[in-house]
């Protein structure tokens, strides 16, 4: 007995839970969850993040980087903007192609509004440096997270984190975890409805350290399927083509994609593209999926968690920077005012918003990809569609109000 009594100590001290007490707990490190921590730490209401993976995983993930005019004044107002306003490129239209002809879209004089290119990881980066500078605790790494008593005053969270078993108390939790997080699984299957629409492909994507082809983004419609030329900077361009969802990225070198590229892009495009060593190359689903409500007791969903759009038009970080808009701008009138106007009504304004900009992907996504189930009839419904955006100012005036961004 007496020999037991160190492993037995050892294991009490192991088996012993760190509690902790905040306002909101965040789970997730991604942008929304970022960007709704550093809001709310500015507006002087305390919260903790509990992230997954490390720092720098988080860091290497590479997303879309077109962004609304909204979401740059989001970051501004976050204080977080200051890399965004030195290197982001100010697009004032794209051009959408056929294949063969290319139109220009003129954001700025149809809609009055720009989009800025900068990448996600970038926004990571700065949003983590922010808070940083504000001294938000984020815990990385956490594993086995539980959720529990969000039809409470007193929500947890329950996490191991190197070993060691820990406890989050709070008035609020933001599930910023994702589309596989557990955030969503917390509500009640019986209190949501769940929206799908998956397509059948999905993009297979390459970054490489070459000058874009153009200096604006070109989506393209051809018959041999979609394809987008999109860049980072003015040395590193993304490169996308509509492939099979199942298709193996591994299945192509860097040649077979250049050259598959060339043939879809129209002929001034391909003709002047430059080629180079791909540094990354994967295949993304396309999909549809929204979450009805997006907010259950003390919970409320922000960004992926709550809604997925496949990513033509770019809206998925977007949508999670208007979601943080609504529910940072809730919990401070709450807060600051005592006003539950904005929290008893969240879900109904984000989702609101979060509808359109479905719309539009789904719409966009329609009108540019090769759908192999197609009907003539379909088809040509697909060419009109094309057709008009390209024939009728007020087709393009439409899609420039819906591309920069629609307000909050
Ligand atoms: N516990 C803690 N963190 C989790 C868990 C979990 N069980 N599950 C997932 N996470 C983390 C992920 O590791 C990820 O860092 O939640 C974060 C979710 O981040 P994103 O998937 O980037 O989602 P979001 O912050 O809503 O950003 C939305 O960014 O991801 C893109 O395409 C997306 O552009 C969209 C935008
Ligand atoms: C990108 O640059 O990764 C990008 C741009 C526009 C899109 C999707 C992705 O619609």
């Amino acid at each position: 007995m007496v020999a037991c009594m160190p492993q037995y100590n050892l294991w009490k001290r192991r088996r012993k839970r760190i509690d902790m007490r905040t306002q909101i707990a965040i789970i997730g490190g991604g942008p929304s969850g970022l960007s709704l921590a550093r809001k709310l730490s500015l507006a002087g209401i305390d919260c903790r993040i509990l992230e997954r993976r490390s720092r720098a995983h988080v860091l290497s993930r590479i997303r879309a980087g077109v962004l609304e005019q909204g979401t740059v004044d989001q970051l501004r107002n976050a204080d977080a903007a200051h890399r965004l306003d030195r290197y982001g490129l100010l697009h004032d239209g794209c051009s959408l192609s056929d294949g063969k002809d290319m139109f220009r879209v003129d954001f700025k004089k149809l809609s009055g509004k720009s989009v800025t290119v900068y990448g996600q990881t970038e926004i990571t980066r700065d949003l983590y440096d922010a808070l940083d500078d504000s001294g938000v605790a984020i815990h990385h790494e956490t594993e086995s997270l539980e959720i529990l008593n969000i039809d409470t005053e007193v929500p947890e969270i329950r996490w191991t984190e190197q070993g060691m078993r820990k406890s989050l108390r709070c008035d609020f939790v933001a599930g910023c975890d994702g589309y596989h997080g557990p955030s969503r699984a917390a509500i009640p299957t019986s209190q949501r409805t769940e929206f799908n629409k998956s397509y059948p492909f999905g993009w297979l994507g390459i970054l490489s350290e070459t000058p874009p082809v153009d200096e604006e983004l070109i989506y393209v419609r051809s018959s041999r399927g979609f394809a987008l030329a999109s860049m980072r900077n003015p040395s590193l361009s993304r490169y996308y083509l509509q492939v099979p969802a199942d298709e193996d990225p591994t299945e192509w070198s860097d040649d077979r994609f250049w050259n598959e590229l060339r043939r879809r892009l129209p002929e001034q495009a391909a003709d002047t593209i430059v080629t180079g060593p791909s540094i990354e190359k994967s295949v993304a689903p396309l999909r549809s999926f929204v979450c009805e409500p997006i907010q259950y007791g003390r919970l409320f969903l922000c960004g992926d968690a709550a809604h997925i759009v496949p990513p033509t038009g770019a809206k998925g970080l977007n949508l999670a920077a208007s979601d943080v808009y609504y529910l940072s701008s809730a919990l401070i009138d709450y807060y600051l005012e005592n006003n539950w106007e904005g929290i008893r009504d969240y879900s109904q304004r984000a989702l609101r918003r979060v509808w359109k900009s479905m719309r539009f992907s789904w719409w966009m996504t329609n009108m540019l990809h090769q759908f192999p189930d197609r009907d003539p009839f379909d088809l040509r419904i697909q060419d009109s569609e094309f057709n008009f955006v390209r024939d009728s100012e007020n087709g393009r005036r439409a899609m420039a109000e819906n591309y920069t961004g629609l307000p909050y």
